[in-house]
């Protein structure tokens, strides 16, 4: 049971990484330009951070591409670099050769049990399926969890990506998720409960 960070905001992630809970950080495109840096400079100051797994997505449209830019990754960030690839033909196919190399590999965009055996075929080191996108489209993202968990037999980890609210956490790893990447706002809600802030009060009023 692993809980990474689903942001390319390095201040953010900074007040939060030295708690010791968190043990990677997933990115993507649109992450990154919303933190208005160039994707490089992100990676490296949480690499600096001591960030040991970061999901760096690659953009193309061949395997050709997708794998390059892979290598190109791994030779600048070595064993930092988790490459993020779409589960498209392409992507999955440069999948196979990068993980052939020895190279981690994360496949994004799952939204099948289908696309999970063929990343996981592939030798995806992690496979994201987007529960909040399923859900958004009136499908069952917790539903998706489960098959995939009661299908893939290999080695190959469930991270469940676009994550919400807390009780998805929960509710992922229960059926089966290895890692949960959480957005910042989620990750601090994960601490809260009414009760144990009506607790502690209490507590306080009575030690005193
Ligand atoms: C993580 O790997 C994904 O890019 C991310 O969780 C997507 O989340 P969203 O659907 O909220 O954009």
């Amino acid at each position: 049971m692993k809980l990474f960070l689903d942001t390319a905001d390095v201040k953010q992630i900074t007040t939060r990484y030295y708690s010791g809970l968190i043990s990677g950080v997933t990115t993507n495109p649109t992450l990154i330009r919303k933190s208005g840096r160039e994707p490089f400079d992100v990676y490296s100051d949480l690499i600096d951070l001591g960030v040991d797994d970061i999901s760096m997505e690659v953009i193309g449209e061949t395997s050709e591409e997708f794998f390059e830019r892979g290598i190109n990754l791994t030779k600048e960030f070595g064993d930092v670099a988790t490459i993020k690839l779409p589960c498209s033909e392409a992507g999955i196919t440069a999948c196979k050769r990068l993980t052939d190399l020895g190279v981690r590999v994360n496949v994004t965009l799952i939204f099948s049990p289908s696309q999970a055996i063929l990343a996981s075929l592939a030798g995806a080191t992690y496979i994201s399926p987007f529960i909040g996108r399923m859900d958004d489209n009136s499908l069952d993202g917790m539903k998706l969890i489960n098959d995939i968990n009661n299908t893939l037999t290999s080695k190959t980890k469930i991270l469940a990506a676009s994550i919400r609210d807390p009780q998805s956490v929960g509710t992922a790893f229960s059926l089966g998720a290895d890692v949960c990447t959480v957005p910042v706002g989620v990750y601090d809600q994960m601490f809260k409960h009414v009760l144990t802030d009506k607790g502690i009060k209490q507590f306080n009023i009575d030690a005193s």
